[in-house]
């Protein structure tokens, strides 16, 4: 399959990934309004079905019969006009959009959409709209350097929606800066990434386990660890968005299921254990960031456990390695560990890659104050099974969850071109 795929040229990839994709394009008020007429044609050529929605203000820029014929739809502009083809028409749009481009965004609506004012067709859809939403921003160079613009914009990204940084060069205010439109082709671009990182990860069956384990010391106390989880919830919620059927198998945390993501909760190492083998089966690859108890008491007291004077002293007996288990019983799965050290983080790393079978191990120091447990950061070195090893900066968890799926999508892919397609006899 690789190989036939790679016989297509990326051009014809790209058609293929937007066939039939329906996207809604919103045109605001700015001079660069006129390079979204080229937008929606090259999104046409592609094979979506575009509709498009200006506001006032951009009938001003570009004629709305520009955009009818170009798209071959009616224009959305007034909330109040009745237009046959859309039924009450903020929600008919932002129900029938996969993908919603806003082209070129003012930073009016950035602002709007920032605060969740709704009070024109474009606001109203932008805000009822649960498809992945971009923007491409436009303006003066003072307007989008200005701090309530970079906030806006800051605010937008946190909540998931993606900005199209604008590009530097002659404005038509006359300045040199950062506020161009970039070309039409790159914002095109943009939309087929999307889609193609949409796609990437579609049947595949992924088991992620987060958080750490409650070992019981009686009904009210545990031994605990401090893992809070958001690692492999970041993990789960990026593999789901690419396409895959995620199994997440957590430990006690507060954090939400992300959407799409079957979740798993158990409480103990054993627990866990149970969980984790009943999926292995099924699975093409497990991702273990679970902070999995080494030991638990030996015995759970069964009423909660009454101080005494003098010491008390606890017996400790080891819990299953998972993992180790995972490793010695692999068939076609991708195994991937992480190690967590305070000291000798490549020794240790590659030894528990060597003694798990793991495909490679993604190990931090946990003793650096901006990685590891709580933060919303970590600072990784990847080492694989082939004696490659990379160091990564300081980035964020859901970055990093990222990256870490594209290395798990290139282990895949290594492991299908090793596989012929038509043997020579
Ligand atoms: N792991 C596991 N089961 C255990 C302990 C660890 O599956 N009982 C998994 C973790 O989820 C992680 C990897 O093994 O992916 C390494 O975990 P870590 O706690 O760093 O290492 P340990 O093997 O427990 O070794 P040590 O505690 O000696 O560092």
């Amino acid at each position: 399959m690789a190989t036939l795929l790679t016989r297509l040229s990326s051009k014809a990839m790209d058609n293929l990934l937007l066939k039939g994709k329906k996207i809604v394009l919103g045109v605001t008020g700015g001079i660069a309004a006129y390079k979204a007429v080229e937008v929606v044609s090259r999104l046409r050529k592609a094979g979506a079905e575009v509709h498009v929605m200006m506001t006032r203000e951009a009938t001003e820029f570009v004629t709305e019969l520009t955009f009818r014929e170009i798209s071959g739809n009616p224009v959305a502009q007034d909330m109040w006009a009745k237009v046959q083809q859309y039924n009450v028409e903020h929600i008919a749009l932002a129900n029938l959009a996969d993908l919603m481009l806003i082209v070129p965004a003012t930073a009016n609506v950035i602002a709007k959409a920032a605060v969740g004012i709704a009070d024109d067709l474009m606001t109203t859809t932008i805000l009822a709209t649960k498809a992945p939403l971009f923007f491409a921003p436009a303006m003066n160079t003072g307007m989008y350097e200005n701090p309530a613009t970079q906030v806006n914009l800051s605010v937008l990204k946190e909540r998931g929606f993606r900005i199209i940084e604008p590009a530097t060069g002659h404005l038509a205010c006359g300045v040199e800066g950062k506020g161009r439109l970039p070309e039409p082709a790159a914002i095109v671009q943009e939309v087929f990434d999307f889609f193609a990182e949409a796609k990437a990860l579609q049947g595949k069956r992924i088991l992620v386990t987060a958080g750490g384990t409650e070992e019981a010391l009686d009904p009210v106390r545990f031994l605990g660890n401090r893992s809070t989880g958001r690692m492999g919830y970041a993990i789960a919620e990026i593999a789901a968005k690419r396409g895959a059927e995620v199994v997440l198998v957590s430990g006690p945390t507060s954090l939400a299921v992300p959407a799409g993501v079957r979740a798993v909760k158990i409480r103990s190492a054993r627990e866990m254990e149970q969980a984790v083998l009943a999926e292995y089966d099924r699975v093409d690859a497990v991702i273990k960031t679970a902070a999995v108890a080494d030991y638990r008491p030996k015995e759970t007291a069964p009423q909660k456990i009454k101080k005494s004077d003098g010491e008390l002293t606890l017996t400790l007996v080891r819990n299953p390695d998972i993992l180790y288990k995972l490793g010695q019983h692999k068939k076609h799965q991708v195994l991937v560990g992480f190690a967590a050290e305070t000291n000798d983080l490549e020794t240790y790393a590659r030894k528990k890659l060597e003694k798990k079978n793991l495909d490679f191990i993604v190990a931090n120091d946990v003793s650096a104050h901006d990685a590891g447990f709580g933060t919303d950061t970590n600072r990784v070195q990847i080492f694989y099974r082939d004696g490659r090893e990379e160091s990564q900066p300081l980035m964020s968890k859901a970055r990093l969850a990222g990256l870490i799926l594209d290395r798990l999508k290139e282990q895949w892919d290594e492991m299908s071109e090793g596989i012929e397609l038509f043997p020579k006899s």
